[in-house]
């Protein structure tokens, strides 16, 4: 049995950048339970989506709230070692990537029933520690007592760019005006929402990363540990070692 002590790490900042690598990576060298939070919004707006409560210009609340209990969320393993996200039992992981469903996640996510709802379930995710979450309110709202917080900005330029080799890589044909111009469109939605918008927490720290590479982001998180958690991290580190209850 191993002793060591656990901590949360939350992993905040807009879309496209870069906070699920980074927080994957963390979770890998950890041994530490990965969660994607906007794999859950992108789910239930999925579910709403099929139902036909978004339309182009509305919600209907009345129903998504009558049927979020319905919704159960979930995530495995696949062979290959990536975490996939099930929607009632179903793999949704392709289907909750399109364009479609990552507006419909940044309108549901405006709701304050949809987000109690999401948040208490990602609490209790992370109630036995030893969790790294990544997401717009982790910091501030699901986890404000995690023990490291980590803000991630870059470049509107430079995350469209991202996304938009991803999306291509995938066989989707876009225009990269198009995923700019959704990627604009989220930030403004993301920040000026009134149910917790995305903000950097006070004790959070900061890291842009237009101009780095994934390989040094994690040195810099990890080199971050080391200083704040020296004796946790110098046996953690180590990608050999594996942390049991
Ligand atoms: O990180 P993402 O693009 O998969 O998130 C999808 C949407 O969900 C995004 O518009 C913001 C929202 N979201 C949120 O409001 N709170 C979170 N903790 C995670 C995501």
């Amino acid at each position: 049995m191993n002793r060591m002590k656990k901590i949360n790490i939350a992993v905040d900042g807009f879309s496209s950048c870069g906070k699920s690598t980074i927080a994957k990576g963390l979770a890998k060298k950890l041994d530490y339970t990965y969660i994607d939070s906007g794999a859950m919004y992108r789910a239930v707006a999925l579910h709403a989506i099929r139902n036909g409560w978004i339309t182009e210009t509305e919600i209907d609340e009345m129903s998504l709230q009558q049927g979020i209990s319905d919704i159960k969320i979930a995530f495995k393993t696949n062979n290959l070692r990536h975490q996939e996200t099930y929607l009632n039992g179903e793999n949704v992981e392709k289907k909750i990537r399109t364009l479609e469903v990552a507006n419909g996640a940044s309108r549901v996510s405006a709701i304050g029933f949809v987000r109690k709802e999401l948040v208490r379930q990602q609490q209790e995710m992370g109630r036995k520690k030893g969790v790294v979450m990544d997401g717009r309110d982790i910091g501030t709202v699901v986890f404000p007592d995690a023990e490291l917080k980590i803000f991630l900005t870059a470049l509107p330029e430079v995350r469209a760019k991202r996304r938009f080799d991803e999306m291509t890589a995938k066989g989707e044909n876009l225009l990269f005006e198009e995923v700019l111009a959704n990627v604009k469109e989220r930030d403004e939605r993301d920040t000026t929402r009134a149910e917790s918008p995305l903000y950097k927490a006070d004790d959070a720290i900061e890291l842009d990363n237009s101009e780095f590479t994934v390989e040094e982001q994690l040195q810099f998180v990890v080199d971050l540990l080391i200083r704040l958690f020296g004796d946790l991290t110098n046996n953690q580190i180590n990608e050999s070692t594996t942390i049991y209850d």
